[in-house]
Parts: C-alpha cells; sequence; structure tokens
C-alpha cells in the first residue's frame, strides 16, 4: 500500500513558474498523502495488538518469533533484604554511567554518579578499547568520590550490577552473551560472548576490586527501581535512543527454559526486545517507503524495524528523509534538501521541538532552521509542511508505543492498577508524545483500565544496583 501512495507522491513535483495556488495544491495533497501512511487506524492497532500478543506467546514458547522474550533470572522478591553500598554501570548508549548507591533495608539513602561519553572509536572498535575505557572509567570515579571503596584489606569485593542494553541472552543473573549490537554500536568481539565474563576481566586488570554479581537490561533496571517504591509496577519501558519493555509474567509461562518454567507460579522478568517486533516480515507495522530509506542505510538493515519507527535514535532522521524527498520534487524550498543532506544531521529533539510548534508564524520552526541549518525559508505555507511532518512522525511513535504497552498488559492480564515505569528521551522531551501515548493506550484497553505512567529517571542504573543488593 505504501508503495501505491508513494507514487502519489513521486507524481506531484512542483517547477519554478508555477502559481502559488498550484504550489499550495500540491503541499496540501503530499501531507495528506504522508497523513494517511502515517495515521493508524484503531483496527490496525487492534491488529497489531493480537499479533504482538501472538508473538509474545511463540517467543516464550521457544518458537519462530519476532519478540525474543528473554529471561531476566529476576524473580520478585521482598525488597528490605538490600543493605549496603554496591555499585551500578549503565552502558546502553553513547554515555556510560557509573554509580555508587549507598541502600538500607530497601531504601535508597544516598547515591553517587558520573557520566562518561564513549568515544566513537569504541563505539566502533574492538571490544579490549571497549571494556578498557569501561574499567577505566570506573576506576577514574572511585578515585575522585570514594577511594576507600578500592583499599584492599578494608572494605569488602563491592558487589556490582551491570546495565547492558542490547539484546543478551542470558544464561543466570550473572552471565549473558550479547546477541547482537543495536543502537549503531559494531564493536568486534563482543557477540556471542559473556558481557560479564568481559567486564570482570577488564575490572580485574584495572585493579578495581569489584565483582560483577547481576547483569540486567535498561528495561528490567527500570521496572525493579520503580518495583522498590511501588509494587503495583507491572512494566519498565524505555523510550530513548532505543526502544524495548519488560514485564513480570509467571515463571510457568516461560516454556522455552526449563529452569525459570520449575518457578511455577512465582512471577519473573521478561525482557521483550520489542524493538525488533514484526522485523522479518513486516505484517503489520505501517512501514513507508521512507522507513525503507532509513533501514537500508542502517548498520542492523532488516532488524529492530519497530525501534526503528519509534525510537530517538531515527525519528529525526525519518523526517529528514520526507523533508528531503519533498525539497528534491519542488514541493519545499531547495534550500531544505541541500543543508539536510547529511544522514542524521537532522535529530530528534530538533523533530520534536518543530512538532511542538503551534506559535503563530511558526517563528521557532523558523529559528531553528535558520540558526542550526541555515535554512531561511520565506513561505510559511514551507513551515507548516515542515512542522505537520514532524508531528506525523511523533505520534505515528507514540501510538505505537502505546500499542506494545497495551499489548503487553493484556497479555499479562494487568490492566488494573497497574504501574507503568518509563525512562527515555522520547517520553521525557518530545512535547506531546505522553498524550498520545496514554491515548492510545485508553483507547485500547477501555475506560475501566486503571493505568499509570511514571517517569522512572536513572531507573536503569538504579535498578542494576537493587539487583545486585538482591542477589
Ligand atoms: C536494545 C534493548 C534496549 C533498548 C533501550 C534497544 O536497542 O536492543 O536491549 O533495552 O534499546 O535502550
Amino acid at each position: 500500500m505504501s508503495k501505491r501512495l508513494h507514487n502519489i507522491l513521486d507524481h506531484i513535483s512542483s517547477g519554478k513558474g508555477e502559481s502559488k495556488e498550484m504550489k499550495d495544491l500540491k503541499q496540501r495533497l503530499a501531507l495528506a498523502t504522508l497523513t494517511a501512511q502515517f495515521t493508524i487506524s484503531p483496527e490496525r492497532l487492534k491488529e497489531m495488538v493480537y499479533f504482538m500478543i501472538h508473538e509474545m506467546h511463540e517467543g516464550l514458547a521457544g518458537k519462530k518469533s519476532t519478540l525474543r522474550m528473554l529471561p531476566s533470572f529476576v524473580y520478585k522478591k521482598h525488597t528490605a533484604s538490600a543493605d549496603g553500598v554496591y555499585y551500578a554501570l549503565d552502558l546502553g548508549g553513547t554515555n556510560f554511567r557509573v554509580i555508587r548507591m549507598l541502600i538500607r533495608q530497601g531504601e535508597l539513602i544516598s547515591t553517587s554518579s558520573s557520566q562518561f561519553t564513549i568515544p566513537i572509536e569504541h563505539m566502533k572498535g574492538t571490544v579490549d578499547g571497549l571494556f578498557g575505557f569501561i574499567a577505566t572509567s570506573v576506576l577514574k570515579f572511585i578515585t575522585e568520590k570514594a577511594p576507600d571503596d578500592n583499599k584492599k584489606g578494608y572494605s569488602r569485593t563491592i558487589p556490582l550490577g551491570f546495565t547492558f542494553s542490547f539484546p543478551v541472552k542470558q544464561m543466570s543473573l550473572n552471565s549473558g552473551s550479547l546477541i547482537e549490537w543495536t543502537k549503531g554500536f559494531t564493536t568486534t568481539g563482543v557477540q556471542g560472548e559473556d558481557v560479564v565474563r568481559l567486564l570482570q576481566q577488564a575490572l580485574d586488570k584495572t585493579a578495581v576490586d569489584m565483582k560483577v554479581v547481576a547483569l540486567c537490561n535498561d528495561t528490567v533496571g527500570t521496572l525493579i527501581a520503580r518495583y522498590f517504591r511501588d509494587e503495583h509496577a507491572q512494566m519498565g519501558v524505555i523510550l530513548g535512543t532505543g526502544a524495548n519493555a519488560c514485564y513480570w509474567e509467571k515463571s510457568s509461562a516461560v516454556v522455552k527454559d526449563p529452569n525459570v518454567q520449575k518457578e511455577g507460579q512465582r512471577e519473573t522478568v521478561i525482557n521483550m526486545e520489542f524493538g525488533n517486533f514484526d522485523s522479518q516480515c513486516v505484517h503489520c507495522l505501517p512501514v513507508t517507503v521512507f522507513d525503507d530509506i532509513v533501514d537500508k542505510a542502517s548498520p542492523n538493515v532488516g532488524a529492530q524495524r519497530f525501534e526503528k519507527l519509534i525510537s530517538g535514535m531515527y525519528l529525526g532522521e525519518i523526517s529528514r528523509v520526507i523533508l528531503v524527498s519533498l525539497s528534491k520534487n519542488g514541493l519545499l524550498a531547495k534550500s531544505v534538501a541541500d543543508r539536510l543532506e547529511k544522514p542524521y544531521s537532522f535529530e530528534s529533539r530538533d523533530s520534536g521541538l518543530i512538532s511542538a510548534d503551534r506559535l503563530p508564524g511558526l517563528n521557532f520552526t523558523r529559528n531553528l532552521l535558520l540558526e542550526k541549518f541555515g535554512i531561511n525559508l520565506q513561505d510559511s505555507s514551507d513551515l507548516y509542511l515542515i512542522r505537520n511532518i514532524c508531528v506525523l512522525v511523533r505520534n505515528r511513535a507514540a501510538q505505537l508505543a502505546g500499542m506494545a504497552i497495551a499489548a503487553t498488559l493484556l497479555k499479562a492480564e494487568k490492566t488494573g492498577n497497574a504501574t507503568i515505569a518509563v525512562d527515555g528521551s522520547v517520553y521525557e522531551k518530545t512535547p506531546s508524545f505522553r498524550a498520545v501515548l496514554i491515548n492510545t493506550i485508553r483507547a485500547i484497553l477501555g475506560e475501566e483500565a486503571d493505568v499509570r505512567l511514571v517517569l522512572q529517571k536513572e531507573g536503569s542504573g538504579h535498578g542494576a544496583g537493587f539487583i545486585a543488593a538482591l542477589a
């Protein structure tokens, strides 16, 4: 369907000497075409909900599924037994965080943390470079902020929880191998390896006296951080550079892993890796030709197709590809294509902020395009078209994220009194994203559902510390 619609767009190029009326008409036609492609009907949402539940069942059973449904080996437990000093390392994107946590009877008493930017040569370099950088950053943190923590014979070997926010096949709470990189990482020598072992070796080499006792995904950390304060926390969701969710599932449902399944009714956290939903066949995702362009140029072609529609790594890029395409067809000023030629130059933050511009004359959009990209637009109809495209990209992402949350709650039968812990820049910083997300969840689950979304800042790291404390 999207191909035929795109053909209309190919037909409606506009050239020099054309009247203003005709250009306006063509811009409206282009927007109507894009709206038809990017807006998801309630029927389509319902279809996706059922397909997602289907994939959850298949993934848990170990059958072919686009959802990996990975066991976390974190089980529901009373939180009061957690006590002492713990460290958490949080690696999931370009930033890496070291966190020191003091916990007393399940209460987080104090924290301190430092953030380090992972140099691009380590994101795309070798295993030794990446893990060496991590270990050195931990040593730097300890030396500057808590030197006693690393004194031999003075303190105990400190337990550490490692949040590693990529698809990992866990063998136990403290071992798991990377299935494949996402979010632009391509570091060699990590795929298929136990990332706990790699981290422990790097720490030992750097003379950091810590033991990695737990490994978790950022969604799992986010859920557990909330669960320590709120026993109704049912899901952890990340809507940031990447996108994913986890939830509490009955161990008996994890048919593919007898070690988990034997725990019976005890609830355990499942990392869905929903970013890969519907990737292989693209049965029901509203994928357009613009999404195909973004996918084809990514390092993981054909994978994470759902993530590529909803996460912060891609939203700006989708908008950019559309804007450049319209500009090349004469439907937007030529300078748009000239100035936005470079992939990923138009960030999701730009796209999100423009989507929220409601000022008459769209002066915010005008200034942003001028100041950041040197695009000086005279024609206000160009500004409106650009703003509306950013709205379409944003709303589709929020609708899809809402669909995934609703589907998970339906599968888990947790639509009453449910707290959803959410973190990530797209959720936190994109204006109106949350409103569209919550409206979609309500539309799918009905008014009687009782679902609260809470922003769980830094949950991914803190959760790893809590999991280490319970280990
Ligand atoms: C990864 C997930 C992660 C998510 C959010 C995705 O690209 O595959 O493991 O939870 O990003 O950071």
